[in-house]
Order: structure tokens, then C-alpha cells, then sequence
């Protein structure tokens, strides 16, 4: 039996994660973020010191440190536990990584490693299977592209890097941290840089896709787009 999947690919900052939320809960579907993935694997490699504390000072990693961290991610032992509130925490090793994988530093790591073929090589399978036992919203890069090119329904939501910057910094001072929209602008395009133009499953609309650019646009607006979008595919909503 294969159960319906929504993919949902776009740059960080889009608002992916608030939009995937709602539809999850709306939908009783499972969330994947598989950003959160590579997060964990950047910091896997930091911290086995295959990867540097200054990541945009690094160059290309070698084959060799390639293999090291796929070698991790073969023997890491990550667990997705659904909680009521439709998140999925993710266990790492018996510990929750879900606060610390969410800083600047750590995402950089990510989209470092998220170049490496084999590393997204050995994610696959995984990814894949969180769609075997219930609806699911997947969050990404390639989810619509590589990992579920057969998903139901695909939207790629973006918005300007000035925009997204700005909501990074909104979201940072809430949480009452100190944010310099200079220093986060420019690590959102690197990012960006590093994202859209790698050689394996860069991040791209799939040609069916639902383009969006949440720039000029509030989180309901795009959900309600989203909806109307997902309901044309056939998804039933029931709320
Ligand atoms: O969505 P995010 O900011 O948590 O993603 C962190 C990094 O991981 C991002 O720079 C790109 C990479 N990524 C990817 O290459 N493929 C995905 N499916 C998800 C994220």
C-alpha cells in the first residue's frame, strides 16, 4: 500500500517549516525534515573533526574525508519520534539534537555536506521509508526531484535572501538572541551559492512543482495556496 506524499522543497527561510507543520497536523500526515538530516551529519563530521569551525573558509573535502562521513552516517542511529504536536524530535545516539543542530554554524556544515554524493547516497533509503506507514509532508531540497519524484502533490516555496534574512532576524531577536542582518545575509547566500549550483541533486523546482515566492506574502496566505494547490492533486482536507 503506498500512502500520499507532499513535498515541499525550497531555500532556508521560505518558511518551509511552518507551512509543513500546518499541513501535517491538518492532514494527520508525518513530518520529514530532511534538513535536519544533513544538520545532524555536519555536526557529526565537526565534531569527529573532518569538518573545520570556520566552514566558509573550507575547501573541497577529500575523497577520503567523503568516505569517513558516510562511514558516520552509516553507524548513526537516528530515530524519528512523532509527538502530538505533529513535530518529529530527532534522536541522535539516544540524544535529542533537536535545539542544537538549529544554529547558523550548524547549517553551514550541512549544506557542506549535503554536496557529498555519498553522503546523500546513504540518506535515501531512510528518507524513503518514512513514507511507508502513513501520509507524509517532506521537507527539503530534492524531495520532489530525487527522493520522492512520484509524490502526489510538489511545491518549491522561496523568497528573496533579503527577505529571509529579515525573518531570521525577527526570529532570533524573539528569542531573545543578538542577530547581525549583514553577517546572516551573507550566510544565506553562500548557502544558497553552495545549494542551487552543487553537481549532485542541487536545489531546484521540479518541473511539475508549484512555484511560490513567499517574499511579499503572510504564513496563511501561502498555506491557503498550498491547500488549494494540494486539493487540485487530489489530497482531501478535512479541516
Ligand atoms: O533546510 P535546512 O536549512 O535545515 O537545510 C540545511 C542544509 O542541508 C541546507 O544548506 C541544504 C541541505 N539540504 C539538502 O541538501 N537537501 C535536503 N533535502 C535538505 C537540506
Amino acid at each position: 500500500m503506498s500512502f500520499p506524499v507532499i513535498t515541499i522543497d525550497g531555500p532556508s527561510g521560505a518558511g518551509k517549516g511552518t507551512i509543513c507543520l500546518r499541513l501535517a497536523q491538518a492532514l494527520n500526515y508525518r513530518l520529514l525534515d530532511s534538513g535536519a538530516l544533513y544538520r545532524i551529519v555536519g555536526l557529526k563530521a565537526n565534531q569527529a573533526g573532518l569538518l573545520s569551525d570556520q566552514p566558509s573558509a573550507e575547501s573541497e573535502l577529500s575523497a577520503k574525508d567523503e568516505d569517513k562521513i558516510t562511514q558516520l552516517v552509516n553507524h548513526l542511529d537516528i530515530q524519528f519520534i512523532p509527538r502530538q504536536s505533529g513535530e518529529v524530535d530527532i534522536i541522535v545516539d539516544g540524544i535529542s539534537v533537536a535545539g542544537e543542530i538549529r544554529n547558523e554554524t550548524v547549517g553551514s556544515y550541512a549544506s557542506i555536506v549535503a554536496a557529498l554524493p555519498k553522503v546523500r547516497e546513504a540518506l535515501l533509503q531512510l528518507q524513503q521509508n518514512m513514507a511507508n506507514h502513513s501520509g507524509l509532508i517532506a521537507d527539503g531540497r530534492d524531495m520532489g526531484t530525487v527522493v520522492f519524484p512520484d509524490a502526489d502533490a510538489k511545491v518549491y516555496l522561496t523568497a528573496s535572501a533579503e527577505a529571509r534574512a529579515d525573518r531570521r532576524v525577527t526570529q532570533l531577536e524573539q528569542a531573545g538572541q543578538k542577530a547581525n542582518y549583514l553577517a546572516i545575509l551573507k550566510s544565506i547566500q553562500q548557502r544558497d551559492e553552495r545549494d542551487e549550483n552543487r553537481s549532485v541533486s542541487p536545489s531546484k523546482p521540479h518541473e511539475e512543482a508549484l512555484v511560490l515566492d513567499s517574499s511579499e506574502m503572510n504564513a496563511d496566505e501561502v498555506y491557503f495556496k498550498i491547500k488549494a494547490f494540494c486539493q487540485t492533486k487530489g489530497i482531501c482536507f478535512d479541516q
